[in-house]
């Protein structure tokens, strides 16, 4: 049978899946456990290979991990700019490259401080390949965002944790046989919420061949 009925969507999953940006300005406001437990919640909602929930959500809070961390954000930084070879951020500069480059300097500036910090950690499973790792935890991650964003939180994606890895598992007891997957920052925005820009749906999706794009009406 061709059902060709559309169902309707939630305009509000909608809505929170087009704008769920990443945010790295946060205004100096308490996020409630309240707030953050719904986005815990949702990320142990996640699906994972064979139902097995490898994952540990680790809500980072005592003074000495924040300073870790900020201490790695600061570190992350001085290797992005000799990395990418960033310019010098000019004063005033308001072009979209230069206002990116600020907010993440200023982000990176911040570090630990930000409002929330949570660690999302996987737990290997035998004979799984990285990328299946992966696929067990950053749906939790997706899941985490989303709850964050429907709430009207920002929160944003960091690799933070890879400069500080050793004193970073011990600090917080994370077992050897666990791996480290990404450190959220969350917090209440500054400034609204935006739609994502991606490229257009037909670079993206395709029907039958690799180059055949799907018929899209985007
Ligand atoms: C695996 C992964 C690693 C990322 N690492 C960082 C990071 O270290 N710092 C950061 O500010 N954003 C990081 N991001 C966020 C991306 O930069 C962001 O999602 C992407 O640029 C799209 O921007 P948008 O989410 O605002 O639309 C990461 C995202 C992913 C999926």
């Amino acid at each position: 049978m061709n059902n060709d009925a559309v169902p309707k969507v939630s305009d509000d999953l909608w809505t929170v899946m087009s704008t769920a940006t990443a945010v790295r300005r946060y205004r100096d406001e308490h996020v409630s456990d309240e707030v953050l437990e719904r986005c815990l919640l949702a990320a142990s909602w996640a699906p994972s290979g064979g139902n097995g929930q490898p994952w540990r959500f680790v809500v980072l809070e005592s003074a000495e991990v924040r300073a870790l961390i900020t201490s790695a954000a600061h570190r992350t930084w001085e290797v992005m700019k000799e990395f990418y070879r960033l310019p010098e951020i000019v004063d005033g500069a308001d072009d979209p490259k230069s206002r990116t480059l600020r907010t993440m300097s200023a982000h990176m500036e911040v570090g630990g401080a930000a409002p929330r910090l949570v660690l999302f950690c996987v737990q290997p499973q035998r004979g799984t390949t990285e990328l299946q790792q992966a696929g067990s935890i950053f749906p939790a991650v997706q899941n985490f965002l989303l709850a964050a964003r429907a709430q009207g939180l920002g929160a944003a994606i960091t690799l933070w944790q890879d400069a500080c890895a050793p004193e970073l598992r011990d600090m917080v007891g994370i077992p050897d046989d666990w791996k480290i997957a990404t450190l959220l920052t969350v917090g209440w925005p500054k400034g609204g919420h935006h739609r994502v820009r991606r490229k257009p749906l037909s670079d993206a999706a395709a029907v039958d061949r690799w180059g055949r794009p799907w018929r899209t009406n985007e």
